[in-house]
């Protein structure tokens, strides 16, 4: 058994975690050659019945046929999460012919066990180390279960909050998105699990938001935004990728020939394989690119689709598209060249069965929960904080929670690992009796009947909590029926009757502090103009409302920063930070310039923004060159200072601009960012690396070109950065 077995020490921030543990990846060297060739060995054993099965991927419930396992029928299954099931499975496999592992597949977004921030939550940390650590205990929960593939990282860039499934990515700059894409690809495997970075290409673009929809993307748009996050995972090592569903100009991404095959295995050499969407290769007749389930198994297999996930397709035609000779054995071999391969590099052949009997102690443990705890707290943001409402003040001797959201529902997306793990969520009021002084009292009234706030469960009892109370904090937002897969939504305001509770406690005159849990940035213009305080969080997970808490008391200084832009109205959409200049910029807000007449251009809170406990200021910016090669690189430095009485995390960010260059370039772009600790008073320089290179675009033929001139540098606490430099590029 080849076990790659390491000591990890691990630093958080706040504790060392010593543990050992086995990760995944791809071999290199001899190790890899002799992989290859026990692939061809076994290729050259398999029936083509046989060959089938190892692209089929199958799932718990309905239909499932634990047969087609023992007749080596199916070489993947998802959504086993019970270690007595996965290991059902395990047993079945070697009652086939050649005894092929199986690949165990489970959507592991945000924890297994042990919730994290769900993953736009985990990018408002902008800690990649940290992120890398939530991703590193999902993946070790999951494959103490037996699951050893998850479908994550989504690495989707998306500027439409509209998309329910913003909440998967991370958020809408490029540079950011791919930082974190690498992060969790990296934590996922080094915690046992393959990656699946998901969905290629495009799905995030969706028109006018709405699921499922076509896009369409210029090929410079697709190289620059798109592409990158994907690259960056497959970069730090993601064994599979996933389809998309969505057609990309014109061409369903689950037929894609030119971004699976040329792209993808052409020119970025990706040996792992590629799964299809759930259900992708049969919509292809929807789509309208085949007449019938065959004809969509024959174009998905040739565009360079593996994996058949959930759609029974390849399991039901694909043998006879072989044998009447319309699809290759050659193509098959390769698709399933690949499969055995990732199984191979997995060390599937030489892994046990899960352990039964050890998998519930490895669950929600003491080391998985403090990088929870750590990830909900720096996923924190504070978007509004009048008159220092927040902290809690000393003179505050009664705080009325109300929300229904403020008591956890539910944390879960999708995954349900029955009865693994203790599940412990605190509630709001009850961590924030924890951790204010005993004198202050925390009343609690739900307001409505679910978390989703849909429907009122007592109103006036919650309003008369809140005008009884020194302060409000009111926990609102939406759940899983509002966010996620399939909930678009064309009203980005709070669902339900939340809105109307939330002028009802405004009215009481008490200072609010609106605390968020949502999947996406909301619209909250009316919020910003009437609340004291706002707090949000992209649901915390299982530590979510303690870290919540500890915010609202001052324990912990927030330091979360908008990953995705919000925007004042849905007429706005899409807004974001790194627009292209127009020639009409807004100067005056008349009438031909590029301006809306009833809003402003502006996001409401941008990206980057997040306020602190703490004031923090920068100075002194400079570059260690003013002429840099375009083949070269320069350090640019700038002082931060922490010009307050409170210890501080800030998230000193980097954007630069070409003012002239062939084509026009965003009038931001970022492209490094550091977060630091700062005591009250403290001053440190933070120095950046830039390579020129990095500096480029793509042109409309999918060219990268960097063009000689004038850099502008910002440096500062969000995309608003002020400090400025410059350096010339100069051609080598
Ligand atoms: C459909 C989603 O698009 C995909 O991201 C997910 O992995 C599969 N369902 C499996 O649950």
């Amino acid at each position: 058994m080849i076990l790659r077995l390491f000591a990890a020490l691990l630093t958080c921030g706040f504790a060392t975690i010593a543990f050992a543990q086995q990760g995944v990846g791809w071999k290199t060297g001899p190790e890899a050659a002799a992989i290859e060739r026990k692939v061809d060995a076994l290729i050259g054993k398999m029936t083509l019945e046989e060959k089938v099965g190892q692209l089929h991927l199958s799932g718990r419930g309905e239909g499932f046929d634990i047969n087609q396992v023992k007749a080596g029928r199916m070489g993947a299954v998802m959504n086993f999460v019970v270690p007595q099931e996965v290991r059902q499975v395990q047993e079945a496999v070697r009652q086939s012919r050649l005894k092929i592992p199986l690949i165990i597949g489970l959507d592991a977004v945000h924890g297994f066990s042990t919730y994290f921030p769900l993953p736009l939550g985990q990018a408002a940390s902008w800690n990649p180390q940290l992120i890398e650590q939530a991703a590193y205990w999902t993946g070790r929960e999951a494959s103490a279960a037996g699951i050893n593939w998850t479908f994550a990282p989504m690495v989707d860039m998306s500027r439409d909050p509209r998309w329910g499934r913003v909440l998967e990515g991370a958020g809408e700059d490029v540079h950011l998105a791919s930082v974190v894409a690498a992060a969790r690809t990296s934590g996922y495997q080094r915690g046992g699990v393959a990656a699946s970075v998901k969905h290629f290409v495009g799905y995030g673009a969706g028109e006018a938001g709405r699921d499922y929809n076509s896009t369409w993307i210029p090929l410079s748009q697709l190289h620059d935004l798109h592409l990158p996050p994907f690259k960056a995972a497959f970069q730090a090592g993601a064994m599979t990728a996933m389809a998309a569903f969505n057609a990309l100009n014109g061409m369903p991404a689950t037929a894609h020939r030119g971004m699976l095959t040329d792209l993808l295995r052409g020119k970025w050499g990706f040996r792992g394989f590629v799964t299809s969407d759930f259900g992708s290769i049969t919509e292809l007749r929807l789509h309208g690119i085949a007449k019938d389930d065959a004809e969509a198994a024959r174009k998905a297999l040739l565009a360079g689709i593996d994996m058949d996930m959930m759609g029974d397709v390849y399991h039901k035609h694909l043998a006879n598209e072989v044998k009447a000779g319309r699809v290759p054995v050659k193509a098959l071999d390769e698709a399933v060249r690949r499969v055995l391969r990732v199984k191979y590099h997995l060390g599937l052949f030489e892994r046990g069965d899960v352990d039964v009997a050890a998998a519930p102690s490895l669950m929600q443990t003491e080391e998985a929960r403090k990088v929870a705890r750590q990830a909900a707290r720096e996923g924190v943001i504070l978007l509004k904080n009048d008159k220092a409402t927040l902290p809690i003040a000393p003179s505050v001797k009664s705080v009325a929670v109300i929300g229904a959201m403020a008591v956890p529902e539910d944390e879960r997306v999708w995954t349900d690992p029955a009865g693994l793990g203790r599940r412990l969520v605190q509630p709001l009021p009850d961590a924030l009796r924890e951790q204010l002084p005993a004198d202050v009292t925390v009343a609690y009234e739900p307001a409505f009947t679910r978390n989703c706030g849909t429907e009122f469960k007592d109103k006036e009892a919650a309003v008369k909590a809140a005008a009884a109370a020194d302060l409000v904090v009111a926990m609102l937002g939406e759940d899983c029926e509002f966010m996620g897969e399939g909930a678009s939504r064309t009203d980005l305001g709070l669902p339900g009757v939340q809105q109307e509770l939330l002028a009802a406690l405004v009215s009481t005159g008490k200072p609010v502090v609106l605390v968020l849990a949502t999947g996406r940035p909301l619209v909250l213009t009316w919020a910003d103009k009437h609340v004291a305080a706002i707090v949000q969080t992209f649901h915390g997970g299982t530590e979510g409302r303690a870290a919540i808490a500890e915010v609202l008391a001052g324990k912990v200084n927030p330091a979360g920063r908008v990953p995705m832009s919000f925007p004042r109205s849905v007429g706005q959409i899409p807004v974001y930070y790194d627009q292209l200049p127009t020639g009409r910029p807004q100067k005056i807000r008349q009438r031909y310039e590029s301006i809306f007449m009833d809003e402003a251009n502006e996001a409401l809170y941008p990206f980057g923004f997040g306020l602190s406990y703490s004031r923090f200021t920068y100075a002194n910016p400079r570059v260690s060159r003013e002429k840099v090669a375009m083949n070269g690189a320069v350090e640019i430095a700038v002082e931060v200072s922490n010009r307050s009485e409170r210890d501080g995390q800030e998230v000193a960010q980097l954007y630069v601009r070409q003012p002239v260059a062939e084509r026009s370039r965003p009038l931001r772009q970022l492209k490094g960012f550091e977060k630091v600790f700062l005591k009250a008073g403290e001053t440190k320089t933070v120095t950046f690396r830039l390579e020129a290179g990095t500096l480029g675009a793509h042109d409309d033929a999918g060219r990268y070109r960097i063009d000689p001139g004038l850099v502008e540098v910002y440096l500062g606490g969000s995309s608003l950065a002020e400090a400025k430099t410059r350096f010339e590029l100069t051609k080598p």
